[in-house]
């Protein structure tokens, strides 16, 4: 049996986790609005053609924020086509991906939705085929109470509240030749400062995410990052990056030895921000958005909307091997908490999403519905510094790669242990909570199958689900657990009775 040692110490920590971090994303692309979180006509659908039964998955996983309304629909979005009454608002040519947009649901709409689900909305302004004053007046109009020309048009349209949006996206990965309305690094940054500046005269308070690369591999990478901030650092907050994996060389070792690059990449604009940082002798430090992250590659990501309203693409159906994929994406986006304050898994709804639906008929949960909700509900108050040794592992494209994968938070004195077996073999995992004085388990989740490419449909919605069989336990000051191959594993640990630890 492989082994594997974690350490933790409580006074030692890497961070607050910022509830953000389980951020999420909806792009009005597919049918991930209309279809899925609305549909009036649908047999749950509530007095505002929202799902309801989409409603309470969304709220099973907790999703504290999310991104809205793009992508790289938002680089040629009017916002003004989504406000007002409804019968009135034009259908519009959807250009990124190739589709029509009805604008039935808009900005109001969105925000509804959102307070439902109890997740603050992050706003993304189009930085492509608009400018300035399109996202200063969007500020206004959202945020600002009353007695000015686009706040009055908001209760004109019957919100009284202003939204109060505190997270703004200055546009979406301008990097990319792909975006409308694609900028140079200096056209961007130039933009962005000014975007900026303008937004927060209207509304001070907000904070502001400026585009980083759109991927690490991207020929830009680095010099797009030092030349944005070098226009643009003091004006935001954060940097963004983004990043999906693929396996379709159905090789299960490599792929989930891809995080290693995410960890390398987040390290790698850590650097790049800190290296504008001290070109400017700033005092300030940029944290990062990582407000597109999944697997994505089931789908032929090719295929556009055909000039349809609500087509389904990007309609990727995950399976267990994702599930790990997305588990380690977490687990790495948690060990870096001190700067990760923002991360959305892109995306929620049927386009590469955790949750899937049929128009018109039922909604489910993908396999990696599972890593996130378990995150998102246990990983809640700090990281600790935790000194993990593995044995390891060489691959295709990597080596040395440790078959665990972990990391440990603690909240209110009780501690989660997130860890991924990376390996084909059983893990006998030994972790050290000395400090922890008489900590037992409370539970063990873990989500494995004997087919890694098992999945979850309409049809067998409940096929890949997580199981609480893990055989985890304390004993003398060290948690011992059997980690299954190819595993995810939640181990909760908290003051309270003991149990043995039992190693079949
Ligand atoms: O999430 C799907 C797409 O991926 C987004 O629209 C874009 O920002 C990225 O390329």
């Amino acid at each position: 049996m492989k082994t594997a040692k974690i350490k933790v110490e409580r006074n030692f920590q890497i961070g607050r986790i910022d509830r953000r971090i389980y951020g999420s994303f909806i792009e009005h692309l597919g049918r991930a609005v209309y279809g899925g979180i609305y549909e009036p006509g649908h047999e749950t659908a509530d007095e505002d053609g929202f799902r309801r039964d989409v409603l309470e998955l969304v709220k099973e996983i907790g999703v504290p924020a999310v991104r809205y309304p793009g992508g790289n629909f938002v680089s040629a979005y009017n916002w003004e086509d989504g406000v007002g009454p409804a019968a009135e608002r034009p259908r519009r040519l959807e250009l990124a991906w190739q589709s029509v947009e009805p604008n039935e649901v808009g900005t109001n709409e969105f925000m509804k939705w959102a307070g439902k689900a109890g997740a603050e909305v992050i706003m993304a302004v189009n930085l492509g085929t608009r400018g300035v004053d399109a996202a200063r007046n969007l500020v206004e109009y959202c945020n600002h109470d009353s007695g000015s020309y686009y706040s009055d048009l908001r209760r004109s349209h019957g919100v009284k509240e202003p939204h109060r949006i505190r997270t703004w996206c200055l546009g979406n990965e301008m990097d990319g030749p792909w975006q409308m309305g694609h900028k140079t690094a200096e056209e961007y940054g130039r933009l962005a400062c000014e975007a900026a500046n303008a937004m927060r005269a209207v509304d001070p308070d907000i904070e502001l995410v400026a585009c980083g690369s759109s991927n690490h591999v991207i020929k830009t990478f680095g010099s797009w990052e030092l030349a944005v901030l070098e226009e643009c650092y003091d004006q935001v907050d954060y940097i963004s990056l983004h990043t999906y994996y693929k396996n379709r060389a159905k090789d299960t070792a490599n792929f989930l030895a891809k995080t290693l690059d995410m960890d390398r990449q987040i390290s790698d604009v850590i650097a790049l921000c800190d290296a504008a940082g001290a070109v400017k002798r700033s005092k300030k430090k940029i944290n990062l958005s990582f407000d597109e992250w999944n697997v994505w590659y089931h789908s032929d990501s090719r295929k556009k909307g055909n000039w349809q309203a609500a087509p389904p693409i990007l309609e990727d159906i995950y399976n267990v091997e994702d599930a790990l994929a997305v588990g380690s994406m977490l687990i790495t986006l948690l060990r870096h908490a001190d700067r990760v304050k923002i991360a959305c898994l892109a995306q929620l709804v049927n386009v590469i999403g955790a949750i899937m639906t049929e128009t018109g008929g039922s909604a489910w949960r993908q396999t990696i519905f599972y890593p996130y909700m378990h995150a998102s509900r246990y990983g809640r108050g700090r990281v600790l510094d935790a000194k993990i040794t593995s044995e390891k592992y060489d691959c295709r494209e990597y080596t040395d790669v440790p078959y665990l994968d972990a990391v440990v938070t603690e909240q209110e004195g009780e501690l989660t242990v997130f860890a991924l077996n990376r390996g084909e073999e059983e893990l006998h995992l030994t972790c050290d909570i000395q400090g922890y004085g008489t900590y037992s388990v409370k539970e063990h989740i873990t989500l494995y199958d004997t087919d890694r490419y098992a999945s979850n449909t309409a049809a067998c919605p409940n096929r890949v689900v997580p199981r609480r069989d893990g055989n985890a336990a304390v004993e003398d000051g060290c948690c011992h657990a059997v980690l299954k191959p190819l595993s995810w594993n939640v181990i909760r640990i908290s003051a309270g009775t003991v149990k043995k630890y039992e190693t079949r």
